[in-house]
C-alpha cells in the first residue's frame, strides 16, 4: 500500500478506510492533504478487493476546513487558474463505491463540504457541524451552500452560513445531515459495519444504487424517475439478479459474484 505523509490508509476486509492525519492543524484541508485523498480515493475504487469507503478524521476533528494560512495570500489569478477544489477536493464525487464519511469532532467549512460529497455522514456523538466561511470574509466554496440547503432545507441552511452557528450530532441528525449519530468509540467499528454490510452484497448493484440516488440530486423527479427505470432493468442483465431472486425464491443465503 502507498505511503503518505498526512493520511493513514488501512484495510478492513473488504473495506477501505482513509484517516486524515495532520493534528496539528486540525485536519485543515491543504494541497497536499486533499491530493493524497484522491490519489487514495483512487486506488480504492480500483481495486477488486475494496467495496467500500471510509474517509474519517480524528476524534477531535473529521477536518476544520480548507487550510486558511495556505490560502490566505492567494490572488484571483492564482485561484482562477490553479481551481484547488475542482482540481483535488471534487475526486470524491468520480467514486463508484460507496464512500462513508465517518465524522467525530470538527466537521468545519470545507470539512462539512467533504462530507457532504460522501455518500453518507456517520456522525460521533462529539460531531460539530458548520460552515464558518462569513468569519473569513468568504462564503462556502466546495459546495456548502447548496449540498447543505439541500440537505436541511433553506431555513437552517442560511441560519448556518449567515452567522456560523455550528450544529451539534444530536441536531445534525434531526436535520437529516447525517444517517446516524453513534457513540464516539462506536464510529469507526460502525462504520466499517456498514461497509462490510456493502461489500457483502451485489457490487454492480451497489454502484447503481449509488448512482440512483445520486441523480436524485441531479435532475427532475421525472427524468430521475425515468433513470432509475434503465437501472433497474438494466439490473436483469447481471448474474448477480439471477442469484439474488434464486436465492429468495429458495430461501437460501445469495452467493453474489459481481458479475
Ligand atoms: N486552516 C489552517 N489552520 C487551522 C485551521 C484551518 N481551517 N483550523 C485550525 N487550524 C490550526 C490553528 O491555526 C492552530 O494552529 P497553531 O497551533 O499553529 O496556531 C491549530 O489548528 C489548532 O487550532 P485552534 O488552536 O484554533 O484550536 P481550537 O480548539 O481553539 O479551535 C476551531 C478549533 C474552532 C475549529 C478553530 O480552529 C477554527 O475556528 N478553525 C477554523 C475553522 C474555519 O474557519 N473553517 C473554514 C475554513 S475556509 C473553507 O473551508 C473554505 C471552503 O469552503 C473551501
Amino acid at each position: 500500500m502507498a505511503e503518505y505523509g498526512m493520511i493513514l490508509v488501512e484495510t478492513q476486509g473488504k473495506v477501505g478506510i482513509i484517516r486524515l492525519n495532520r493534528p496539528q492543524a486540525l485536519n485543515a484541508l491543504c494541497d497536499q492533504l486533499m491530493s493524497e485523498v484522491g490519489e487514495a480515493l483512487r486506488a480504492f475504487d480500483k481495486d477488486p478487493g475494496i467495496a467500500a469507503i471510509i474517509l474519517t478524521g480524528s476524534e477531535k476533528a473529521f477536518a476544520a476546513g480548507a487550510d486558511i494560512k495556505e490560502m490566505k495570500d492567494r490572488t484571483f489569478p492564482d485561484v482562477i487558474f490553479d481551481d484547488f477544489i475542482g482540481d483535488r477536493w471534487e475526486t470524491v464525487l468520480e467514486i463508484r463505491k460507496p464512500v462513508i464519511a465517518a465524522v467525530a469532532g470538527f466537521a468545519l467549512g470545507g470539512g462539512c463540504e467533504l462530507a457532504m460529497m460522501c455518500d453518507m455522514i456517520l456522525a460521533a456523538d462529539n460531531a460539530k457541524f458548520g460552515q464558518p466561511e462569513i468569519n473569513l470574509g468568504i462564503i462556502p466554496g466546495a459546495g456548502g451552500s447548496q449540498r447543505l440547503t439541500r440537505a436541511i432545507g433553506k431555513s437552517k441552511a442560511m441560519e448556518m452560513i449567515l452567522t456560523a452557528r455550528m450544529m451539534d450530532a444530536a441536531e445534525a441528525e434531526r436535520a437529516n445531515l447525517v444517517c446516524r449519530v453513534v457513540p464516539l468509540a462506536e464510529l469507526i467499528p460502525e462504520a466499517v459495519k456498514i461497509g462490510e454490510k456493502i461489500a457483502s452484497l451485489s457490487g454492480p448493484s451497489i454502484a447503481i444504487a449509488k448512482d440512483a440516488v445520486n441523480t436524485a440530486y441531479e435532475t427532475t423527479l421525472t427524468e430521475g424517475v425515468k433513470a432509475e427505470r434503465r437501472m433497474f432493468l438494466g439490473l436483469f442483465a447481471t448474474a448477480d439478479q439471477k442469484e439474488g431472486m434464486a436465492a429468495f425464491a429458495e430461501k437460501r443465503k445469495p452467493a453474489f459474484t459481481n458479475r
